[in-house]
Order: C-alpha cells, then sequence, then structure tokens
C-alpha cells in the first residue's frame, strides 16, 4: 500500500488545467433532477450506441482506428477458436490441455457476457474452482509478503479443478453444488429467498485434496469495458483506499498489490479478487489454466499438471518448433488481449426517466457509491489512444472489500483475505438478461436476481445492504430500475 501511493501519489499525466477539469467532471453527482453531462455514453467516446440485443458486449469500441478494427476481429477469431488435442491434423489448433475446463475463450465468455452456474440441464463450462491455501512454511510466507506468490496451489491438483481432459487422460474432478434456502425479511415484511451455496469438489481422480486446499467457486464476468479499467490511473484508485478505515465511515478497500510481468509492484484490477494488473495477465493466465495452452508470457505447455500427475506430465504437448517455443506463439496472446481490452461498453437506456433518477438518488444515499464509485477520467497516458482522457462510469473502486461470512470463501490471494473480494463494475448489468439469458450475479452466481445481489452484502457493505432492506417498495424498484439503465 505505502509502496504503491509514494509510486503514484497522484496524477502524473495532467497539467494543472486538465486536473482541474478532471475534479470538476469526477465530483459527486449533486442533483437528481435530470442526468449528469454525458452520463448516457458510459463507456466514453467508445460507448457502443448500437441497438440493444443479444450481441450488446460483443461490439468493438466506437473510437477504434481502421486497422484496429480489423486487429480487433483477428483477436475475435481466435477468442472463439476451438483448440484441439495433440496429436491433431490441424497442427495451429493443437496443444489443448492436458488438463483443461473448456476449448475455447468463448465457451466460459459466451457473447463476451458473463458465466453462470450449472442449471437444470447446462453444465459447469464457465464456471470453476480455484484450489489453494495461505502459507504454512516461513519461506512461503516470505514469498507472500514480497508479493512473489499470492497463495500456494493443492500439491496435487494444482490452481484449479479441471473438469476434463485430453483422450487418455482422466479429468480430475467435478465441482458440486447444493443450495440450501434462507429466507430474509425485508423492513416492510416482505420474505426474499436466498440460496446459500455449499461446494464440494466430487469424483476425485487422483486422491483427496490437501487439508488446507480451499475452494473458490468462480463464474466468467463479462468482458466489456476491460481496456478502459486497464486505463484508469493508479493514483484515483489509490485515492479510495483506506484499509485502516481512518476516515472512520465503515469502509475501507484495500488496494490488491501484484506484481506485473517484470515483477514491479502494481495494482491488481482484474479477476474477482483484482488478483491480475493487466488483461495479457490474466488471459496467458487463462490460456495456461482453463484451456491448456502455453503462450510466450505463461510457457508452460502442460498447464496445470502438477509433479504429482506424473501421467498428465507423460501427455504430448503441442509445441512446433518451426513457429516458437509455445502452443499459442506470437500474435496469438497480443490479438486475443487487444480484442479482450476492446469490447464496447453499452449505452445507458432511460438514463433520464423519473424512477431510474429516484433509484440513482437512493444509490447515493444508502451508501452503494462508497464502493461503487461511479466515475473516472482515464490516464492520458494509457497505452491505447481511444482509452486516453475519457470519462468513464463503471461503478467500482476496484478496491479489495470485507463482504461478510456469508460471501466468504476462505480462500486468501495475496492481500485479499477469505472474506474479501473486489467491488465488480456495475456497467452493462442491466442486460445480463439480454446477452447471457440469465441473471445470475455475484462471484459464484447465487443470486438469481439485483434484489438477491444486494441482500448478499455484507461485511463492510451492511449498512448499506441494510438500508436497501428497509426501503419501502417503490424504492426498491426505483433502486433496481436505476441498476437496469446501465
Ligand atoms: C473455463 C472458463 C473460462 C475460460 C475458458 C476463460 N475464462 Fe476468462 N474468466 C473466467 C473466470 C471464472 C474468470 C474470473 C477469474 C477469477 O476471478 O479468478 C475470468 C476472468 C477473465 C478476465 C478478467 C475480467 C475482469 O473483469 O476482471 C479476462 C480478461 C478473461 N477472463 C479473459 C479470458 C481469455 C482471453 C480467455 C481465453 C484465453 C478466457 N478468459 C478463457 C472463466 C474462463
Ligand atoms: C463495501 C463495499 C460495497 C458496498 C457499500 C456495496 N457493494 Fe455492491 N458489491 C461489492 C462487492 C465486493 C461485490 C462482489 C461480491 C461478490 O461477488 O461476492 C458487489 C457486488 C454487487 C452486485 C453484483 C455485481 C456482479 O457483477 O455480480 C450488485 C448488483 C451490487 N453490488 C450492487 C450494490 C448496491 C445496489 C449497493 C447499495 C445498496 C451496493 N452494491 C453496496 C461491494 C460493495
Amino acid at each position: 500500500m505505502l509502496s504503491l501511493k509514494s509510486k503514484w501519489p497522484g496524477r502524473d499525466d495532467l497539467n494543472g488545467k486538465d486536473r482541474r477539469r478532471v475534479e470538476a467532471v469526477t465530483a459527486p453527482a449533486s442533483g437528481f433532477e435530470k442526468p449528469e453531462a454525458f452520463e448516457v455514453m458510459q463507456g466514453g467516446a467508445g460507448t457502443s450506441t448500437k441497438i440493444v440485443n443479444r450481441d450488446a458486449f460483443s461490439q468493438s469500441g466506437a473510437n477504434l482506428t481502421f486497422a484496429e478494427e480489423e486487429q480487433f476481429k483477428l483477436g475475435n477469431a481466435l477468442f472463439r477458436k476451438l483448440w484441439v488435442s495433440t496429436p491433431a491434423s490441424t497442427k495451429a489448433s493443437d496443444g489443448l490441455g492436458p488438463l483443461f475446463n473448456a476449448r475455447a475463450c468463448q465457451s466460459c465468455h459466451l457473447k463476451d457476457g458473463r458465466g453462470h452456474p450449472p442449471e437444470g440441464d447446462s453444465d459447469a463450462t464457465s464456471m470453476f474452482l480455484r484450489l489453494a491455501r495461505g502459507p504454512v512454511t516461513e519461506e512461503e510466507r516470505r514469498e507472500l509478503e514480497t508479493f512473489v506468490r499470492p497463495n500456494f496451489p493443492d500439491p496435487v491438483y494444482g490452481g484449479q479443478l479441471q473438469d476434463l481432459a485430453v483422450p487418455g487422460l482422466k479429468a480430475e474432478g467435478h465441482m458440486a453444488i447444493t443450495y440450501e434456502n434462507e429466507p430474509v425479511t425485508l423492513g416492510d415484511g416482505t420474505v426474499v429467498n436466498l440460496r446459500r451455496p455449499v461446494y464440494s469438489a466430487e469424483d476425485l481422480a487422483y486422491g483427496p485434496l490437501d487439508e488446507h486446499t480451499t475452494l473458490s467457486p468462480r463464474i466468467a464476468p463479462p468482458m466489456i469495458g476491460l481496456g478502459l479499467v486497464q486505463a484508469i490511473h493508479p493514483a484515483d484508485i489509490l485515492k479510495n483506499a483506506d484499509p485502516a478505515d481512518k476516515d472512520g465511515d465503515g469502509i475501507s478497500g484495500k488496494p490488491a498489490i501484484v506484481r506485473d510481468a517484470n515483477g514491479d509492484l502494481v495494482l491488481g484490477r482484474f479477476g474477482w479478487k483484482a488478483q491480475n494488473p493487466t488483461v495479457r495477465q490474466q488471459s496467458a493466465g487463462a490460456f495456461a489454466g482453463d484451456i491448456g495452452i502455453s503462450t510466450p508470457d505463461v510457457p508452460n505447455s502442460h498447464g496445470d499438471c502438477t509433479a504429482a500427475q506424473a501421467d498428465c506430465l507423460a501427455m504430448p504437448v503441442g509445441v512446433q518448433k518451426n513457429l516458437g517455443d509455445s502452443e499459442a506463439p506470437d500474435p496469438v496472446l497480443e490479438l486475443v488481449t487487444f480484442y479482450s481490452e476492446n469490447l464496447a461498453v453499452p449505452a445507458r437506456r432511460d438514463a433520464a426517466g423519473k424512477e431510474v433518477l429516484r433509484g440513482k438518488e437512493l444509490f447515493y444515499g444508502i451508501g452503494c457509491a462508497s464502493c461503487h464509485a461511479p466515475k473516472y477520467v482515464t490516464s492520458r497516458k494509457a497505452e491505447n489512444p481511444a482509452h486516453r482522457f475519457q470519462l468513464i462510469w463503471p461503478y467500482s473502486d476496484f478496491l479489495l472489500h470485507d463482504m461478510g461470512d456469508g460471501l466468504a470463501d476462505g480462500q486468501p490471494v495475496g492481500v485479499a483475505d477469505g472474506r474479501e473480494w473486489r467491488t465488480p463494475p456495475l456497467w452493462g448489468i442491466g442486460l445480463t438478461g439480454t446477452v447471457s439469458g440469465h441473471t445470475f450475479l455475484l462471484h459464484d452466481g447465487r443470486a438469481r436476481n439485483l434484489t438477491e445481489a444486494i441482500l448478499w452484502h455484507g461485511g463492510e457493505a451492511q449498512p448499506a445492504r441494510d438500508g436497501f432492506s428497509q426501503l419501502d417498495k417503490k424504492d426498491r424498484d426505483a433502486l433496481i430500475a436505476f441498476l437496469e439503465s446501465l
């Protein structure tokens, strides 16, 4: 924390005049009679204003150049590409696994939208269990403290449970979920039934899990606006951090500290625990862990096989020396990253509606905006000109918060303990049903709609959650109408 704040004490990309402009436009909303200027264009100049349908999350940023559009299309093809096992006749597509959860990025990030828990006939493809434990030895403690490693994988199963494997190899096992009904009574007597999930790893093919290994269920988050999130100046995120709650508002907010590809200490922003600093690092990790494909950044072609899985390590890999040292040599990762960074955020709908504006007022009034920080102006130094100096409205502080026992998974990740989660951005959340055909929310999809998602908030968010549950039906509906308009 200290080291990051001294690295980025303030914005180093703005002159005095710019700084005053930025402060003025990012000040909290003061009136709720009409929308704020540019609020509708929640993803800045790149916002998609196309017709809203199932493809609403799959549009490229509206301010990309023609050449970048082409790059985006190539990236899209690779994002959808189905990888196959080695040996195969289609040499350029092999290398899958040996262990994997899915054969393509798109299998989990379907329509670039949100994953879901297995429901009815659907399988668990777009959701998996991360396996990890905290440090046990002195050396592990040192590795954690110096941010060399965020936690420690299961000695046999590795960092996640892969429920698929190439022919000739056993899959690791399956995630099983049971739900317990949990009725909650709101202030006006309305009863809402929440479902509390219980997770286990079943059909384990390589013996039991280590006794210290914890299970962290994760669904795939939506893919929109990620380049813009990356372009937020670190000083603007650190400004909201208050890990010791010095201002006494009950909300701390811890920045995730991680190492980037060069080994430098930077802010984590991506993933449900903000464990990754860049879209590229997250994508290289996904290639290796989710699909079992090596890239120049994560050159391990056996993916998540561990030393204890000798039969896994004995499987052939898909590297072709004439193309490079990994199964997906350059420019695959580069193009997939570019695609992932440039999916447009859709424009707001009905931002001027009376009920929506009332909901927005309540969102500020009951303290949702304390974590779901509305707006930023991105850095002038962002790598891609399309992401520079954009007024954006992600509704997140990108910090870690204690969300209480209800949401705790007990799995530490870097500075995040087993109760802490990153505030997720809320832009596009009202289109979840349109794009993904479901409205399962939160890190594991346990909430079946927005109301349930709010009622699961605990810990630092307990007062805001209680504020919501005390509203009358008309105001609750207004708050939901506001979220639906994002
Ligand atoms: C098996 C399902 C699955 C596959 C396949 C998959 N992802 Fe993901 N993706 C996830 C999950 C789950 C998360 C959340 C991870 C976490 O919090 O640990 C995620 C997170 C991400 C994020 C961060 C988003 C954010 O808002 O923080 C990016 C970027 C991403 N994936 C890109 C990719 C790319 C690129 C590929 C293909 C190389 C891919 N993913 C393949 C499930 C998947
Ligand atoms: C203390 C910080 C904090 C406050 C205050 C807070 N939230 Fe959240 N919110 C979070 C975090 C962290 C998550 C992710 C929790 C998880 O997935 O387990 C979240 C998740 C959500 C989600 C689901 C997002 C998704 O992508 O699945 C919605 C919707 C939401 N919050 C709305 C609200 C509303 C409305 C309020 C005010 C009543 C509120 N939040 C107050 C931190 C907060």
